[in-house]
């Protein structure tokens, strides 16, 4: 985007009055991107109980909740089967305290444990009958067992009673809703041909967007949207759609959700954060308060984002945080140093997402190389800019004030929000030179008009 057109979208918020018409269907509570934790990253589908509360006193203990880190989410891997009666079953060996010791199951007690240090607790399901760790690790020895039926523990079919035991019995507040039930099963898979699973559509084919089934996908997600709603009529949860940027979700997702996924799954490489953000980073219009785009989870702590990589690390959050993106650990933060969580937990980074304006960055200039965006800032003349080397060569970058959307003639104070540096801009450009994969954020605010 030229600095013109991005400054066309500075002032101005294309899809919101859109999303305002149908605002009452979509929970209120996510007016800020959601923050906190997810194991997938970490523990793919073998995620316990024992890990998870180590983890939720980790975000207490290293003060990230209170910074905002609230969402203790569960992913893939917590079931065992759907009972004859269709309720579904917690493994229990996974989540020890969901076994009531009557044959029965609930997640209440670990939820309810969550609740009392503070924290939000959240599951995780699909729109189809089957989960993606059922399509995608056949030999992981954490799926679900049983006959196929038994098996079949996504919520199609069962989107009431489902979403009943979820926010009704168990009392969680935010759900993650993948789509491989209706993706993955198709009737030339080889575990669908050799009976292990029903077979299924497909309704979602990627790369193929639009479709003409996209009207059925926002159907699933509207449904259980409204199924949620009848548990919780306050809608004090958070619903995060999970199919990949697929099935147009960016023109619905606001309609029956708090965030959409914009891409595949990210991994703990440069090139995979750098292609997940460029997907949310596309659409400014499409988010606001209340809903997101979501190029996946934070990877600071993995791979080329861990201790030994900080630049990185504070390269992805500025990058999600000049988006507002949702903010989602998905690292083992028990094993983290120091450093880990002071990148994770600048405050000065965390604000800037957290902006109550809730208005994403724009594009103000991209190559290869370089990237420049700007986000305006609920404070009136306050703008977050994001100077990015997204090459392995060291770079200079700058943006003139006229490119913020200001008059170039004001005084302005420019903070580097990972240095704390503050200094008097008098007209003219802010500039960084930067490593290789460095990106330096700044907060501009006018001192005082001419
Ligand atoms: C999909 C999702 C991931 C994760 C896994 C779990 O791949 O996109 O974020 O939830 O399923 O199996």
């Amino acid at each position: 985007m030229g600095a013109l057109a991005a400054l066309a979208v500075l002032g101005t918020h294309p899809a919101s009055s859109m999303a305002n018409e149908r605002a009452e269907t979509v929970s209120g509570t996510a007016p800020t991107p959601p923050m906190g934790f997810n194991p997938y990253n970490a523990f793919a589908v073998d995620v316990t109980e024992d890990q998870m509360m180590a983890i939720a006193r980790k975000l207490v203990d290293s003060g990230l909740a209170e910074k905002g880190y609230r969402y203790v989410n569960i992913d893939d891997g917590w079931w065992i089967k759907r009972e004859a009666n269709g309720r579904l079953e917690v493994n229990t060996k996974a989540f020890p305290s969901a076994d009531l010791g009557n044959g029965e199951t609930s997640f209440l007690p670990f939820v309810t444990g969550l609740h009392s240090m503070g924290l939000k607790a959240g599951l995780y399901t699909d729109i189809g009958r089957n989960a993606c760790s059922q399509a995608w690790r056949a030999d992981d020895p954490n799926l679900p067992v049983g006959t196929v039926a038994e098996r079949e523990i996504g919520s199609m079919d069962h989107q009431a009673s489902d979403m009943r035991q979820i926010f009704g019995d168990w009392n969680f507040d935010f759900i993650k809703i993948d789509a491989c039930g209706v993706a993955d099963f198709e009737p030339d898979k080889a575990n669908v041909k050799d009976g292990q699973f029903r077979s299924f559509g497909p309704w979602m084919v990627r790369g193929r967007n639009p479709s003409p089934d996209d009207a059925k996908i926002e159907r699933l997600y509207a449904t259980l949207n409204s199924d949620i709603a009848k548990v919780r009529p306050k809608r004090d949860y958070v619903l995060s759609i999970c199919n990949w940027g697929e099935a147009n979700v960016a023109a619905w997702g606001k309609h029956d959700g708090n965030m959409w996924r914009t891409s595949g799954d990210i991994n703990a490489s440069w090139n995979s954060m750098l292609a997940n953000f460029d997907s949310a980073a596309a659409n400014p219009g499409a988010a606001g308060p209340n809903h997101w785009n979501d190029p996946d989870m934070l990877e600071i702590g993995n791979g080329e984002f861990d201790a030994n990589h900080l630049v990185e690390a504070r390269a992805q959050i500025s990058m999600w945080a000049i988006i507002s993106a949702p903010l989602l650990i998905g690292s083992d933060i028990t094993k983290w140093p120091q450093s880990l969580f002071d990148v994770a937990g600048n405050r000065d980074v965390i604000a800037i997402d957290q902006d109550v304006a809730g208005r994403q960055g724009v594009i103000v200039s991209k190559t290869n190389e370089a990237e420049i965006l700007v986000k305006t800032l609920a404070l009136s003349d306050t703008r977050a800019v994001a100077l990015i080397n997204r090459g392995s060569k060291p770079i200079s970058l700058s943006v003139m004030l006229s490119q913020l959307g200001l008059p170039s003639n004001v005084k302005a104070t420019v903070r580097n929000l990972w240095s704390g540096q503050e200094n008097p801009l008098d007209g003219g450009a802010i500039s960084a030179s930067l490593a290789p994969h460095e990106t330096a954020l700044f907060r501009v605010t006018v001192n005082t008009r001419p």
